[in-house]
């Protein structure tokens, strides 16, 4: 099973850039699962039911994070839509679910999203919700995709190896920075600290480099734009054996073909 998953998407410039750049991707490495972090597209910051549906038509599944509920409005899509997950550890009665099981080249593969929770905040320990998880599913999937949508590389390294033979990717995401760190771990987990996003490189993670500039210089509020120049896609490509463990992680990065 081979698996795209591509990080967040943000604003109009990474949608743009996402339908384009994914085909050449299909194209040229016929996954047979496409997963893409969905947090920054709708203004930059969340998701609304337009920009989901719009990124459905690309990817297979879509991830979320710290700003899932940025946009009421996409609220209502997050509980009927099974290819939408948000964090697993936030509030259980919170709109969306953690998870979804998807078919693919002929496994069951189980896409969780899970939220650090070092500067960001969750209702449960990261840790054990997964643990938990992965106990209240076994047997319904042959194996597991981990997005995990945390601040620090340390606690991304950490959960990388808690799930090393477990799952068969955990894949960070939400600063926006691709690591130099993509491996597969000894015990078959395909594991990078961030992938990055889709989206510009003129700015900064995402945002206009004078807005964003302007606000670390005078510590004042700002308005934050979507930055648009040298938009790149960002992700990596894993490769899943019939054991449910990774064979191989390569990194994307690509410019976005305009
Ligand atoms: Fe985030
Ligand atoms: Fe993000």
């Amino acid at each position: 099973m081979r698996l795209l998953f591509i990080g967040d998407v943000v604003g109009k410039p990474g949608r743009k850039g996402l339908p384009p750049t994914m085909s050449a991707l299909r194209a040229e490495q016929h996954p047979d699962l496409a997963a893409v972090n969905g947090e920054n597209a709708g203004g930059g910051v969340g998701i609304t039911e337009a920009t989901a549906k719009e990124i459905l038509e690309t990817a297979d599944v879509i991830t979320l994070g710290n700003h899932t509920y940025r946009h009421r409005d996409v609220y209502p899509l997050l509980d009927s839509e099974p290819r939408i997950i948000r964090p697993t550890n936030f509030p259980a009665g919170n709109p969306g679910r953690g998870h979804t099981i998807t078919e693919a080249a002929g496994m069951r593969v189980c896409v969780i999203n899970l939220s650090g929770e070092m500067y960001l905040r969750v209702e449960r320990n990261p840790f054990n919700a997964i643990d938990e998880l992965l106990d209240s599913t076994a047997g319904a999937a042959d194996a597991y995709v981990v997005d995990f949508h945390a601040e620090l590389t340390s606690e991304k390294v950490a959960m990388g190896w808690h799930l090393d033979g477990r799952a068969a990717a955990v894949l960070g995401t939400h600063t926006h920075v691709p690591t130099a760190d993509a491996r597969v771990l000894p015990g078959g987990t395909a594991h990078i600290s961030d992938v990055g996003m889709t989206g510009s490189r003129a700015g900064v993670i995402g945002v206009r480099r004078e807005q964003a500039l302007r606000a670390f210089r005078t510590q004042m509020p700002v308005r934050f734009d979507t930055a648009d120049e040298d938009v790149w896609l960002m992700g990596v490509a894993v490769d899943v054996g019939d054991d449910g463990l990774a064979r191989g992680i390569d990194q994307i990065l690509l410019p976005v073909e305009t």
